[in-house]
């Protein structure tokens, strides 16, 4: 393949702590074959370690404090103004920690992922292992979706399911979830960026004819 049409897409990658999904992202897209490159990646805390991370890795970084920001519409204004400096194609929220304006998210419709650590549309929202440990249930997981106005909606693209043990705390059950966000978002990612995913309605169609790889389903140990 050559030209236009098999141009690697140019990724941002989003974060304000750890970055472990960054991480993840990032190997990824060092396989020879994977359909996007990691262009950049952007936090709004500066001292968030995945940004010292991604430096140290080579990525392009930048940083901008929300809390410099006159309001959430001028903060979001300077990073579409950074995204735009990168060229970038697709951005992909992992553990960024601001909620965003209708505005942004139409920026960015049909080009905007989001992992969230839980089975949606299960457990929006923030402490979703605790609730989930709360509420008894037998199968928890994970799930990477396209961003809509709506926090933690929008079409799923994939999801990992993992099962809650006897002994688990919130710690060891968001883990065992954790493990499986490693492998979902850079699945997903590949989905979006290669073009088999299609977003109709709520559903996002892949043209997969099997469930492997769309569901995860790991062995419980
Ligand atoms: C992950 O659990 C992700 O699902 C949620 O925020 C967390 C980010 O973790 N949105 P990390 O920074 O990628 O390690």
């Amino acid at each position: 393949m050559s030209g236009q049409a098999s141009r690697r897409k140019r990724v941002a990658v989003l974060i304000s702590g750890r970055g472990s999904n960054m991480h993840s992202l990032i190997a990824a897209s060092r396989l020879d074959d994977f359909p996007a490159q990691i262009a950049l990646v952007l936090s709004n805390k500066l001292d968030a370690p995945g940004l010292a991370a991604a430096q140290e890795a080579g990525i392009a970084t930048a940083a901008l404090d929300h809390k410099a920001h006159a309001g959430r519409e001028d903060f979001e204004r300077a990073m579409q103004d950074v995204l735009a400096q990168h060229n970038i194609d697709l951005v992909c929220l992992a553990g960024f920690m601001r909620l965003l304006t209708p505005w942004f998210v139409s920026q960015w419709a049909g080009r905007m992922l989001n992992i969230h650590p839980a089975l949606l549309p299960s457990y929006r929202g923030l402490h979703t292992h605790e609730r989930a440990l709360e509420d008894g249930v037998k199968i928890h997981g994970c799930t990477v979706h396209f961003v809509v106005p709506e926090m933690d909606a929008g079409p799923i693209i994939a999801q990992a399911a993992v099962p809650v043990l006897d002994g688990d705390t919130a710690a060891t059950l968001g883990a065992r979830v954790l493990t499986q966000e490693h492998v979902i978002y850079p699945l997903a990612l590949k989905l979006v960026a290669s073009g088999a995913a299609h977003i109709e309605g709520n559903r996002v169609l892949t043209g997969e004819t099997t469930s492997e790889r769309l569901l995860v389903v790991p062995t419980p140990a």
